[in-house]
């Protein structure tokens, strides 16, 4: 009975049009009428507005924190109405790969599935800013087409370390990336019409204990690796909203934290959107009043007593009217710029089809082919023939990660369906063995699943593999003429990945690649792996035994058709690494104090509540700014594969480049040739050398990079890309300030960071 009535008040406040006037003259919300609004608005609209709606006849039965089911089912927060004045509720739905919402609806004979695009790390790997502001345009139609107003992304965390569980949502190791690639898709989605909220702001770079460990690093690490990207999205795209990282940094949780979200977000780099708080709710050991002084204006999903605990900081005077009022104005500020305050008629059926062809193609961009012996591509005379598909992701294929960042998906092709749209067959019997296997598994897991892992449960598991037999492999050798093996990764919020099994093979997958390779390469036939995971995993113990390696990344839901656009050469890879691949997780510095096997249900969990655990309540950043490739590059460790790089059917040629100063911008030209004999597109990265005697620096810091067009064979394209000044400086903890060292500074025209092809020396003033 109370959910019906509260739902037809819902619908009667819903249908009235915002912007009228009143019989009692309430001014009705405009975007030139702030002021007047702010003041005809009661304490308890404030409060309220403040605070997102997580209550009961809001999220109805559901057990996640802040699901929706009013207006959006599924849409993870939503904020308060206030028809009096005019403002409506606004909506917030995840994620960094697609909208993420329910794909059912109670009552409702239809479906609202949303396109799965590739995961952050594959978008990254295309290096092409202008494909990833497609991609979110595509993402910010079906966000408002869907009825939202804000899409919870980009997620623009560092790639700290290769264990982190949500490596897959975020771009890089690389401030530089990030930035480029966040300001790419905020650009896209924005120009929708709808609003961004980049997260996790910041250093939200473990997922064990991630809403409360303090996450300890010096003043430089923090503005030169983990600000900096954030730093330049914002400047470049403008973001809504920012949501504030449920960790701590250096001591202070984020969303409490006015050092990150006042003096540097709002007073260095003149953000003017509104902070959310990651899905928290009420923290018992943080006031209300440290979150609203700090920047932070929103609370998600929002509970009736965080609103309670404003007025108790307004009446004890712990929080002044000023702040209070502050925040109004910027949530409002907010509101009049969203889809629903406009009153914009959503259509509820985004052009599924046209933004499945944009994530094939950058699905395909993003794939990296690691190793290739000439087995690739595929001869055409394959074309009709078998190929036998080992591994269990083959047959179900992980379009996306696990947690918040997934999305519901219409379909995902798998490499069978993939393959044969190329007209190439799978050997009949391994099809059978494992599609009989997928079906059992995938009933096994929903009698196992555990109730309390529920983040876990939205999206895509990964089944567990199989043991194929010699005498199985023997069986289809004969039949098939290559052999693809899928090593499959599934990871996601709320827990880091382990060492054995996730980061490394488990010895059944390495059995398989051993046996496998045995038997194709005695009868003269390549063995090729597709990696289908969001982030890196262990290859230098097995690759030799292999032909050819691609990371196909979690691709988006035309995960198989883009596999086998590269495998067959219809797609010239042309992804490269914005990470760095080493050879044993250990050899990242941060691995000394990256969180490992915690079991969130033992004893650490309990004990830690008592006294500091290193990894668990607190984590230091011994490394500093020697995160990824800064750190391997500049000690000289091999790495298994190095940052950016990748392999490619063609080979380029670069000039040696043009270094100029212009105006306070260094200016970097450089022709590249395809000098191979099949079309395909180049990434030229441009690493830099700073002077010695000044502060300590890296050897090498990516400050640009450009992609080709599709070079046709002998084909050639002149890339120019600009470096501002100021990206050259280096962060003075002394002087708390930004310092371009004077000096002759190397500029070098690189394939990736191992891989220098020219350079060229510019002293600066
Ligand atoms: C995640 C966010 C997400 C939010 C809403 C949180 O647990 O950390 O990334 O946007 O939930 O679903």
């Amino acid at each position: 009975m109370k959910k019906i009535s509260v739902f037809a008040t819902m619908l009667v406040l819903a249908l009235i049009p915002f912007n009228t006037v009143y019989a009692d003259g309430s001014p009705k919300l405009r975007a030139d009428n702030i002021d007047e609004v702010l003041q005809a608005m009661t304490l308890q609209e404030k409060v309220e507005l403040l605070v997102g709606r997580s209550d009961e006849e809001f999220v109805g039965s559901s057990d996640q924190m802040g699901h929706q089911m009013q207006f959006v089912a599924g849409a993870a927060g939503i904020t308060t109405a206030i028809p009096r004045l005019g403002i409506p509720n606004t909506l917030f739905t995840d994620g960094p790969a697609g909208v993420h919402i329910d794909a059912t609806r109670e009552g409702v004979n239809r479906t609202f599935y949303a396109t799965g695009f590739p995961v952050g790390s594959c978008l990254a790997c295309t290096w092409n800013t202008a494909l990833v502001e497609e991609v979110g345009k595509a993402i910010g139609n079906e966000t408002r087409e869907y009825g939202c107003d804000v899409l919870l992304g980009p997620g623009m965390n560092i790639h700290r370390n290769p264990l982190c569980g949500r490596n897959f949502e975020y771009y890089s190791e690389d401030p530089f990336v990030t930035g480029e690639m966040g300001t790419a898709l905020v650009n896209g989605i924005q120009s929708q019409g709808v609003g961004v909220s980049a997260k996790h702001y910041a250093v939200n770079s473990q997922e064990t204990e991630r809403t409360r460990v303090d996450e300890q690093l010096s003043e430089r690490a923090l503005r030169e690796i983990y600000l900096r990207g954030f730093e330049r999205m914002v400047k470049k795209s403008h973001p809504w909203t920012i949501m504030s990282a449920y960790n701590r940094v250096n001591g202070v949780y984020a969303q409490g934290n006015h050092h990150l979200l006042t003096e540097i977000l709002r007073d260095e780099w003149g953000f003017d959107g509104i902070v959310m708080t990651d899905w928290i709710g009420k923290r018992a050991d943080l006031p209300i009043e440290q979150v609203l002084n700090a920047g932070n204006e929103l609370m998600m999903p929002g509970y009736k007593v965080q609103e309670e605990d404003i007025y108790k900081a307004l009446a004890e005077g712990r929080l002044s009217q000023d702040v209070l009022d502050r925040s109004v104005r910027r949530m409002l500020e907010y509101i009049v710029k969203t889809p629903r305050f406009k009153g914009y008629k959503f259509s509820d059926n985004p052009d599924l089809k046209a933004h499945a062809a944009i994530t094939r193609q950058s699905s395909t961009e993003g794939m990296v082919l690691l190793k290739n012996n000439g087995a690739l591509p595929f001869n055409e005379s394959i074309l009709g023939e078998y190929v036998a598909l080992f591994g269990v992701c083959s047959y179900d294929f992980l379009s996306g990660g696990v947690g918040s960042g997934c999305v519901n998906v219409p379909y995902v092709v798998d490499m069978v369906t993939g393959f044969s749209n190329y007209d190439i067959k799978t050997t009949p019997q391994l099809t059978e063995i494992y599609r009989k296997y997928v079906d059992y598994a995938k009933v096994k897991l929903q009698m196992d699943k555990n109730p309390l892992m529920w983040f876990l449960d939205q999206g895509q598991p990964k089944l567990d593999e199989i043991e194929i037999t010699e005498r199985c492999i023997r069986h289809e050798v004969n039949e098939a003429r290559a052999a693809i093996i899928t090593i499959g990764r599934q990871a996601g919020e709320g827990i880091d990945r382990a060492v054995e099994g996730e980061f490394n093979l488990s010895s059944l997958e390495r059995n398989m690649i051993q046996q496998v390779s045995d038997v194709f390469h005695e009868q003269g036939k390549p063995v090729v792996v597709v990696i289908n995971s969001g982030s890196v995993i262990e290859t230098a113990s097995w690759r030799d035994l292999v032909d050819a390696i691609l990371m196909a990344w979690q691709p988006g839901e035309e995960g198989g058709n883009a596999v086998a656009d590269v495998l067959v050469g219809k797609a010239n890879p042309s992804g490269r690494l914005t990470m760095t691949w080493p050879i044993s997780v250990y050899d990242h510095w941060s691995t000394r104090n990256f969180p490992q096997d915690y079991d969130m249900y033992s004893y650490q969990r309990l004990e830690s509540r008592n006294r500091p655990i290193k990894g668990i309540t607190y984590t230091k950043h011994e490394e500093g700014i020697y995160v990824g490739y800064r750190y391997f590059d500049t000690y000289r460790k091999d790495v298994a594969y190095p940052f950016g790089y990748g392999l490619s059917y063609t080979t380029f040629e670069y000039s040696k480049p043009v270094v100029k100063l212009k105006d306070d911008a260094i200016e970097v030209k450089v022709t590249v040739t395809n000098t191979g004999n099949v079309a395909g597109k180049e990434v030229v990265q441009v690493y830099v050398h700073a002077p010695e005697g000044g502060m300590d620096k890296p050897a090498k810091e990516l400050k640009a990079f450009a992609k080709t067009g599709m070079l046709a064979a002998g084909e050639k394209e002149t890339l120019t890309m600009t470096i501002a000044k100021e990206d050259l400086a280096s962060y003075d903890e002394t002087a708390k300030a930004w310092v371009v060292a004077p000096g002759e500074y190397t500029f070098m025209t690189a394939q990736n960071v191992n891989d220098v092809k020219g350079e060229a020396k510019l002293m600066l003033k």
